[in-house]
């Protein structure tokens, strides 16, 4: 069986910058607060009216495809993970193929937030692995400052999140040893609610099992969008910043050690760490638990936020572009995110 390899990687941030001062200006908040806790600096914003989801996809997708040597024509199926989608069906991904001309292909949307782009990774190099596909487009792009709340209660949420957009062409190698060496993957819903977007959506007024929202009951209809929801202005992302932290700390070097082990490395091996862009404080975090040096931690959330699906593909994409990663290298992918769920993928480069 031939390995896959990232063929091709591209990534496009809008243009507009959001500093912290600029949060500062609408909401309780404060630049010394937010680098304090997150390391971010300023984060960028779509322009609406003008950017969506998929078009920063297709931005993204059209360099990835130029580094890979091929045109659009030549792109066999689409992964597109987001958890900010133009509508809430269908998905990104066909809105994605029309702009591109890619019709007749297939095309895959996946919700694994955070973790995405690694969820998406090893959905495609399986596809590419068994010979049913050789070139498949993987993006991952967010809209997030469309569906933030601007106010003082949702600060703790809306300082962290940022839009942009990164794709990669994953293909066959035919080189001994290189490509994506592994890919692992978790879940735990245990965790489902505690970072979470729920509203609108089809729960029907209960948590899965455990406790009952309180909406009131209707016969008919309604349940995705009450007007108490709008009333409460329950309509925005929730996060239990703490409950993520204590996880992500955890569930980050336990996955990455996972990947090593299971090709035979040590952390010193790692030639550059890419962790999804979720917070600079855990990615020092995870750095120290696995003595590793700052040069082999590749970090931008000084810089866009925390991208969600994108943040992995950018980081990457910036990290190639810098010459930080170098053919040969032993590079290591990594996520925590909303799920909870979380993956890494180990990749000789
Ligand atoms: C979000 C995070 C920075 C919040 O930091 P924290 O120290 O845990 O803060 P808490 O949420 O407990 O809130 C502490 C106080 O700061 C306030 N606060 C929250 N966000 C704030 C902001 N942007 N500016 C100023 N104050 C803020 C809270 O309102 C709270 O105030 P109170 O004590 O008066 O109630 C932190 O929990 C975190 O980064 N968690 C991980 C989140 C993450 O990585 N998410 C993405 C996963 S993919």
């Amino acid at each position: 069986m031939v390995n896959s390899k990232i063929g091709g990687i591209g990534f496009y941030v809008p243009e507009k910058r959001v500093t912290n001062h600029d949060l500062a200006g609408v909401m309780d908040t404060s630049d010394e607060w937010i680098q304090e806790r997150t390391g971010i600096v300023e984060r960028r914003y779509a322009q609406k009216h003008k950017e969506s989801t998929a078009t920063m996809g297709v931005k993204a997708a059209e360099i990835a495809i130029e580094r890979a040597g091929i045109t659009a024509k030549d792109v066999d199926f689409i992964i597109f993970a987001t958890l900010s989608p133009d509508y809430y069906f269908p998905g990104s991904g066909v809105l994605l193929q029309r702009a591109m001309g890619m019709n007749g292909i297939g095309a895959l949307d996946i919700r694994n937030q955070c973790s995405g782009f690694i969820y998406g990774l090893s959905i495609a190099d399986q596809f590419v692995k068994t010979g049913m596909y050789k070139n498949v487009l993987l993006v991952g792009s967010e809209f997030h400052s469309c569906g933030l709340d601007f106010t003082t209660r949702g600060r703790n949420v809306t300082a962290i999140f940022g839009d942009g957009a990164g794709a990669a062409i994953i293909q066959p190698t035919e080189e001994e040893g290189k490509g994506i060496l592994s890919t692992h993957l978790h879940a735990d819903g245990e965790h489902a609610e505690k970072l979470a977007y729920i509203n609108p959506g089809c729960h029907g007024g209960v948590h899965l099992g455990t406790e009952k929202f309180g909406y009131p009951e209707q016969e008919f209809g309604g349940m995705w969008l009450t007007e108490k929801m709008i009333a409460d202005e329950d309509l925005y992302p929730h996060m239990e910043g703490k409950h993520v932290f204590k996880f992500a700390v955890v569930k980050f070097p336990e996955v990455i050690m996972e990947a090593l082990q299971k090709n035979g490395y040590q952390p010193e091996d790692i030639d550059m760490l890419v962790p999804h862009q979720a917070n600079l404080r855990i990615s020092q975090f995870v750095q120290r638990g696995l003595g590793l040096p700052d040069e082999k931690v590749y970090n931008n959330i000084q810089r866009y936020g925390n991208t969600t699906a994108a943040s992995i593909p950018i980081a990457l994409c910036e990290a190639l572009e810098e010459g930080k990663i170098k053919e040969g290298d032993l590079v290591c992918l990594a996520a925590f995110g909303s799920g909870f769920t979380w993956g890494s993928a180990l990749i000789r480069w």
